[in-house]
């Protein structure tokens, strides 16, 4: 059976929800999502999200504090409508139901981060992503014109190719049809037609061994939209949180959110000395890449394995009413932040590249969108300042369904697509071969591909996935379509265009820190 539907939204975190709730009114939305319905890489947010709001803060502050984040590759247009759009967005992010902590005179809580120089991220607690998706998933299940399908896993997006078109990626006038999806409860596998199709599928964490994303980002969109020869932009730039709970064994890994440096606390070696007066007059709160990159560098040149953020000075009522999800964590694992140190590391956390898209979310494939995590927006450039991303993702899905409302009236759903053909594919004989290779990919890109980058380490990277590859892409034509399988492949895919990214941008800039061009090396 084909299913027919004007708004076909593939995920549902902050950019698939808002977005939904937008277009809801003019034609009739599916929310297909791999997981539980509120799974997402928003649940996990713990800052907050940036917005100018106080009277000392400017629009043009924020601009200059993404734009030095960005390494000087940021889109400066785009800044500029996210930052000036963005007080607006949160604003009916707040009228939907979401929280952010007030004061004790009823003002909004501002916390700051590594990077801002005001005071401007609003936050519920630590759990502010947490409460972000409860408000949108509230409005969504109320929503006449809107289904949530939950367990529904999006294989492909469909195009010309799927009518027997050589597609290439010199064809013109490539359109999106909808998507194949396979319902993973009943393993069947789906095809919905739509006018108009939003990538909203988050990131891609899980390319690597450690990460602070839930284990649905695989990066699928980027890979699906990669494969029917759509742009993908700036992979190279690949976000590592400096302070991710050091606890051996726990996957994904637990973040500390950077607003615990923003309320004093300070990075320390094992030995409990500070360290980041050698890098960066910001201390503790530079942005993230040289914060990330000066703690890789004491672990490599000290041989440890964390290094130590030092709480125990902060007022402890202020500080659990902030963060009382981190301190229960950290509680629970015999670690009293009053008492003792907490161990943290560097992890994956954030790909500042993905799909090319315009300023109003399009995508360079007809009636596709991509708006979050997944897209390319040019407001990061080379590093993502901290707390942006929710805020550009409420900005972008505003835009994109303002575009695709306008011009829904002059599309139709495409005859002719024909159903998924599994004809000839046989249940994988063990799991082992798609497991073991999940995890190499992980190791190559972690070993190879991490916060400090070498020509020669990047060529090992593409040589040893160019093996993984050939024998995934074996396997995925002969073995029965799951989601375990699907994720491989696009996993391979990410790691693909990360290392293609990264060998072809000759400079060290940002996230992408290269030993071969930088004048003072940290190796
Ligand atoms: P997501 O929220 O990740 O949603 C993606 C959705 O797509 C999910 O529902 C997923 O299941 C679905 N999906 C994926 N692939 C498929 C498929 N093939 N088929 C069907 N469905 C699919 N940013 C900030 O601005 N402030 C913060 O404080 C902050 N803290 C963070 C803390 C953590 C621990 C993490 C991991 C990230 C944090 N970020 C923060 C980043 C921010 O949370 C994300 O960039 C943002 O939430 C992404 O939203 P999104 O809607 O694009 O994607
Ligand atoms: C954090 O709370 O440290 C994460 C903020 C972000 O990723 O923007």
């Amino acid at each position: 059976m084909q299913q027919k539907i004007d708004f076909l939204i593939i995920g549902s975190g902050i950019a698939g929800l808002s977005y939904a709730l937008k277009v809801a009114a003019h034609g009739s939305v599916f929310i297909v999502t791999k997981s539980n319905e509120d799974e997402s890489n928003t649940k996990y947010a713990q800052g907050g999200i940036a917005a100018v709001w106080s009277d000392k803060d400017t629009i043009e502050k924020h601009i200059q504090d993404t734009l030095i984040a960005g390494g000087g590759l940021c889109d400066e247009d785009t800044v500029r409508v996210v930052v000036t759009e963005g007080t607006e967005r949160v604003k009916e992010l707040i009228e939907l139901g979401a929280n952010f902590d007030k004061n004790k005179s009823g003002a909004y809580d501002l916390a700051k981060e590594g990077g801002h120089s005001e005071h401007r991220i609003l936050h519920y607690k630590d759990i502010t992503g947490y409460e972000i998706e409860r408000a949108l998933i509230a409005q969504v299940r109320n929503h006449k014109n809107i289904t949530i399908l939950d367990h529904h896993y999006a294989i492909d997006i469909i195009t010309q190719h799927h009518l027997g078109e050589v597609v290439t990626s010199q064809s013109k006038n490539i359109i999106c049809f909808g998507a194949y999806i396979l319902n993973t409860k009943t393993q069947k596998i789906e095809t919905v037609l739509s006018k108009i199709t939003l990538m909203a599928t988050g990131g891609a964490g899980h390319v690597y061994a450690t990460t602070t994303n839930p284990t649905i980002a695989t990066g699928d969109g980027i890979a699906m939209v990669y494969r029917a020869k759509g742009t993908v932009q700036d992979m190279e730039f690949v976000q590592f949180h400096p302070t991710s709970l050091y606890n051996p064994g726990e996957h994904p890994s637990f973040l500390i959110t950077e607003a615990i440096r923003g309320f004093g606390a300070v990075l320390k070696t094992i030995d409990g000395n500070e360290f980041m007066h050698k890098y960066d007059e910001r201390l503790s709160l530079a942005p993230r890449d040289i914060v990330a990159r000066a703690i890789d560098n004491e672990l490599k040149t000290r041989g440890e394995d964390f290094v130590y953020l030092d709480c125990r000075h902060i007022d402890r009522k202020a500080f659990i009413d902030h963060f009382p999800n981190i301190y229960e964590k950290c509680m629970k694992l015999g670690i009293d932040p009053f008492m003792k140190m907490i161990p943290v590391i560097p992890a994956m956390h954030y790909l500042c590249g993905g799909i090319l898209v315009n300023k109003e979310g399009q995508t360079t494939l007809g009636n596709l969108f991509a708006v979050g995590e997944c897209a390319c927006t040019g407001l990061h450039g080379a590093n993502r300042l901290a707390s942006n991303s929710l805020l550009e993702a409420l900005v972008f899905a505003h835009r994109a369904a303002k575009k695709g409302v306008d011009t829904l009236g002059q599309l139709n759903f495409k005859e002719g697509i024909p159903n998924w053909d599994a004809e000839g594919t046989e249940n994988p004989e063990e799991m082992i071969l798609i497991t073991q290779s999940q995890r190499e990919v992980q190791q190559i890109m972690s070993n190879y591909v991490g916060i400090v980058r070498s020509e020669l380490r990047l060529k090992r990277a593409f040589d040893r996935l160019e093996i993984l590859y050939k024998e995934n892409e074996a396997l995925y034509e002969k073995t029965t379509l799951s989601q375990k399988l699907c994720e491989l492949r696009n996993l391979i895919c990410i790691g693909y265009l990360i290392i293609k990214q990264s060998i072809r941008r000759k400079e060290s800039v940002g996230l992408h820190y290269m030993v071969n061009y930088h004048k003072e090396s940290l190796e």
